[in-house]
C-alpha cells in the first residue's frame, strides 16, 4: 500500500546519508522501515555512535534532543515538531532549583523524559532501563528524582538512599486501566504480565516483572511462557510480535501515546527531502546537558 512512499524514503535516506531510529512505541509501518528500533537508552547509544551525518528520530522531542546532545555534529531531525511529551513538560528549571534549595545535600537524578535545560541542572540522567544503577552510582545518599513519580517510587523501594520525588507522571501510563489488565489476566491465566515502571504501583503488584521496554524484550527471550500481557504503550505489542512470532502478546491497561503516533511515513519523507525540522539547542544548554547524559552513559556503558 505504502510501497511507493517506502521506496522514496529509502532512496532519500541513501542520498542524504541518514539513519532512521524509531522507538518501540512507534506505529508498525515506521518500525518496519527504521534502521534501528529500540528503547530510549539503546537509541541514545546508537545516536552517539552512528557514522551517518543525519539522524531521523521517530519518537518524541526529548528523545531527539538527547540524540542531538550526544551527537552535536550530526543533523538530528524530528519529523513532527509537535511530537512532545507531557511528562517532560511537567518540569521546569525554576521549580527544580527550588527543590534543590530545599535539599542542598541531594544530587538530582533526572529521567531522560525531561527538557534539555532541566537536564543541564541535573547531576545525571537515567532511563527506565538503568535508573537504579544510576541512583546507586550517584555519590550521595540523598537523591532528588524527577520528573516521574512512579519510576522514582519504584527505584526508591529498591534503594537504601533517601528520595525526594518530583510529582510528575506519564499521562498515558499513569492512567493504565487496572480493570482491563485484570480482565486480560482472566482471559489468559497462563500469561505473564509485564508492566512499565511508569504505571502506578497497583499494577506492579499484579505483574510478573516491572521493566522498561528493552527489559521486556530481554525478559520474553528468556522466559518459557508462551503468552504475555504487555502493560505499556501499545506499539510495544507490535515490536514483540515481530521479534517473537512464536509467542502471543496482548496489550494490557489500554495505554496509548498520541504523541508517539504523530509521525507518519509522509512526514519522514518530507523531512528527509528538506532536512528539517532540525533539533537545535543553544550551546551552553547542550554542553551542560551533555554532562548529565554522559554521566549516565559512563555509568551504564
Ligand atoms: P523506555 O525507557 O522503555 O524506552 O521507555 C520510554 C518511555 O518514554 C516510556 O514512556
Amino acid at each position: 500500500m505504502n510501497s511507493k512512499l517506502v521506496s522514496e524514503i529509502l532512496s532519500q535516506k541513501n542520498e542524504k546519508d541518514a539513519v532512521i531510529l524509531a522507538h518501540s512505541y512507534q506505529p508498525p509501518e515506521i518500525q518496519d522501515i527504521a534502521d534501528h528500533v529500540g528503547d530510549s537508552l539503546q537509541l541514545s547509544r546508537i545516536a552517539a555512535s552512528t557514522v551517518s551525518g543525519v539522524i531521523v528520530f521517530c519518537g518524541v522531542r526529548f528523545m531527539a534532543e538527547t540524540a542531538h546532545i550526544l551527537s552535536p555534529d550530526k543533523t538530528v531531525i524530528l519529523p513532527e515538531p509537535d511530537a512532545g511529551c507531557p511528562l517532560a513538560d511537567c518540569i521546569e528549571v525554576p521549580a527544580l532549583r527550588s527543590m534543590q534549595k530545599l535539599y542542598p545535600d541531594a544530587l538530582t537524578v533526572l529521567y531522560v523524559n525531561s527538557p534539555a535545560d532541566v537536564k543541564a541542572e541535573s547531576y545525571a540522567c537515567c532511563t527506565s532501563a538503568n535508573a537504579l544503577e544510576v541512583v546507586e552510582s550517584t555519590p550521595s545518599d540523598e537523591i532528588i528524582f524527577a520528573p516521574d513519580r512512579n519510576l522514582g517510587t519504584f527505584v526508591s523501594r529498591k534503594s537504601d538512599k533517601t528520595f525526594h520525588i518530583w510529582n510528575g507522571a506519564c499521562r498515558c501510563h499513569a492512567i493504565a486501566d487496572l480493570q482491563d489488565i485484570k480482565t486480560k489476566m482472566e482471559e489468559w491465566p497462563d500469561a505473564e504480565l509485564l508492566v512499565h515502571p511508569e504505571t502506578p504501583p497497583e499494577t506492579w503488584e499484579l505483574a510478573h516483572a516491572v521493566l522498561g521496554t528493552g527489559g521486556m524484550i530481554r525478559h520474553v527471550g528468556e522466559s518459557s511462557a508462551k503468552r504475555f500481557i504487555i502493560g505499556t504503550e501499545e506499539g510495544m505489542v507490535y515490536r514483540l510480535r515481530t521479534l517473537y512470532p512464536d509467542r502471543e502478546f496482548v496489550g494490557g491497561g489500554d495505554i496509548y501515546c498520541v504523541n508517539m503516533k504523530k509521525i507518519t511515513l509522509q512526514k519522514i519523507l518530507d523531512s528527509l527531502r528538506n532536512l528539517e525540522p532540525v533539533i537545535e539547542l543553544d550551546t551552553e544548554t547542550r554542553e551542560k546537558a551533555y554532562a548529565a547524559v554522559a554521566r549516565m552513559t559512563e555509568i551504564t556503558g
